[in-house]
């Protein structure tokens, strides 16, 4: 094995794993709901080759596997396997590191030339069939959900001319379409952004390209019943520091905010932008919906500053947890007035990787749960993930005024994003799928799946997978039923 760094991205929980395996049958400790059936896709970042240049942001750009945990007739099995993107291939021919610094071609080896940079790890998108490892900074790979080998890049028939696509598509729950975006659609440090929309049957309907009021790190949007959110917040990038070999992304404080506002189903041209406050960041956004006057709220893991410490770093910024006054933020906007504010009401605490009930998509939400951090825990959080501290609270957000109903984990354990699979009846809030790491030694981990009550994780886990390997942290994932995936 070659030599990694000593350095965050590369130790503890991020460690390098490596190993593509299948394994069968695994131990289940209790009870198993006889609906869980299906398989829970996760996208997990696992570099292949050690860096020849330091770089924090390292850590987003490592290789992406694709991960699925299959659970059939009270049987669990589990598979892992690298995406096979041209970067990947390339490098495991080579047998070395050809790509430089996060999103900066300008420090490639020469042999890394023309080829496809991005990674496919940070969400297995699901939709029309078709299992697609995205990442944001380049066209999706599509992967067999079965075999989980890789078919290629997809780029939707040809048919997008966007050459960036994000990792966080929403999928209409009537229509079954996707609404979909990609920023710097044509190339490094550009204005531009792709707003395009997919069919329940997988074909690309419309494609159309507008320009954000600067280059800026777009990871998540939103849609309601009617429109398409853009927000853009001021972590943005440079075309000459990119080129003299600099940092991506630099967040400036003093730089407004946006939201663009636009009909979804209209012309870019009818885009309004709403002029947010300075300096804030969120990369996900819960959900986004219209009240009865019209107005339109989003529902965000916002920050006074990018939690990413490789950014604040690049920034020459150094928050503490306190001073990013990070917390759950409503924002509204009336598009009906003359006015181009937003106001902003806080309606939860400080968290991140929110999921959502899919039925809720564009619409008002019940409820929704999200990862955040005990203020209460005995010693230091387990060390991992792209901002150092892996979350210990899984939390359901009560959005119609009841209490948050929230499960701790011990000292050494830590949540991964967890998937929501409905149950059949209605009245039952269904159940959550996560991958719990416990440290056990200095640099030893071992890894389960937890089965949790959706409406009750206070409760603690109904059945428990273990899972016999080191598992790295996941980035996002995706629940297909088994009858999703038999009717592909
Ligand atoms: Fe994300």
């Amino acid at each position: 094995m070659d030599r990694f760094p000593d350095m965050p991205e590369y130790t503890g929980l991020n460690t390098p794993v490596r190993e593509e395996y299948e394994l069968d049958s695994l131990a289940v400790e209790g009870q198993l709901p006889a609906e869980v059936e299906g398989v829970f896709f996760r996208a997990v970042p696992d570099p292949a080759f050690a860096p020849f240049v330091e770089d924090g942001g390292a850590i987003l750009s490592g290789d992406g596997m694709v991960s699925a945990i299959r659970f059939a007739a009270g049987k669990v099995s589990c598979g892992i396997r690298y995406v096979q993107t041209g970067r990947h291939r390339a490098e495991v021919a080579a047998g070395r590191a050809l790509f430089g610094r996060y999103r900066n071609p300008y420090t490639d080896r020469p042999e890394a030339q023309g080829i496809d940079r991005t990674v496919a790890n940070t969400t297995p998108v699901w939709h029309a069939g078709n299992l697609l490892l995205s990442k944001e900074d380049g066209r999706p790979y599509r992967v067999d959900p079965r075999t989980l080998e890789t078919i290629g890049s997809h780029d939707f028939g040809g048919k997008l001319r966007s050459q960036t696509v994000t990792a966080h598509p929403r999928i209409d729950p009537d229509s079954g379409d996707m609404f979909s975006f990609g920023y710097e659609a044509d190339g490094l440090a550009s204005t531009k952004v792709s707003y395009f929309i997919v069919d329940r049957d997988g074909e690309l309907q419309s494609e159309q390209w507008f320009d954000v009021p600067y280059c800026a790190l777009m990871h998540d949007f939103a849609i309601t019943e009617h429109y398409a959110l853009f927000p853009v917040y001021p972590t943005t990038c440079d075309a000459s520091r990119v080129r003299a070999g600099g940092d991506h992304w630099v967040h400036e404080l003093d730089r407004d905010s946006w939201l663009g506002v636009m009909p979804r189903h209209g012309s870019v041209r009818r885009m309004r932008w709403f002029r947010g406050p300075k300096g804030v960041s969120c990369f996900h956004i819960v959900n986004a919906f219209e009240d009865a006057g019209g107005r339109i709220h989003m529902d965000q893991c916002l920050a006074d500053v990018n939690l990413f410490p490789f950014i604040q770093q690049a920034s020459g910024l150094q928050f503490s947890p306190q001073q990013a006054n990070a917390r759950l933020a409503r924002w509204t906007v009336d598009p009906g007035s003359g006015a181009d504010t937003i106001t902003e009401t806080v309606i939860g605490p400080p968290g991140d990787l929110p999921i959502l009930p899919a039925r809720f998509q564009g619409r008002p939400q019940s409820h929704a749960w999200m990862l955040t951090m005990n203020p209460e825990r005995q010693g230091p959080p387990v060390l991992g993930g792209p901002v150092g501290a892996m979350f210990d609270v899984l939390m359901r957000l009560d959005f119609t005024g009841g209490p948050p109903n929230a499960l701790a984990l011990g000292p050494g354990e830590c949540f991964n994003e967890p998937v929501h699979v409905p149950a059949q009846d209605p009245a039952h809030g269904g159940w959550l799928l996560t991958v719990i790491n416990r440290q056990t030694g200095p640099d030893s981990y071992a890894s389960a799946l937890w089965v949790l009550q959706a409406d009750n994780p206070a409760a603690g886990p109904t059945a428990k997978v273990i899972i016999p390997h080191r598992l790295r942290p996941q980035v996002h994932g995706w629940w297909v039923s088994a009858a999703a995936l038999s009717a592909a």
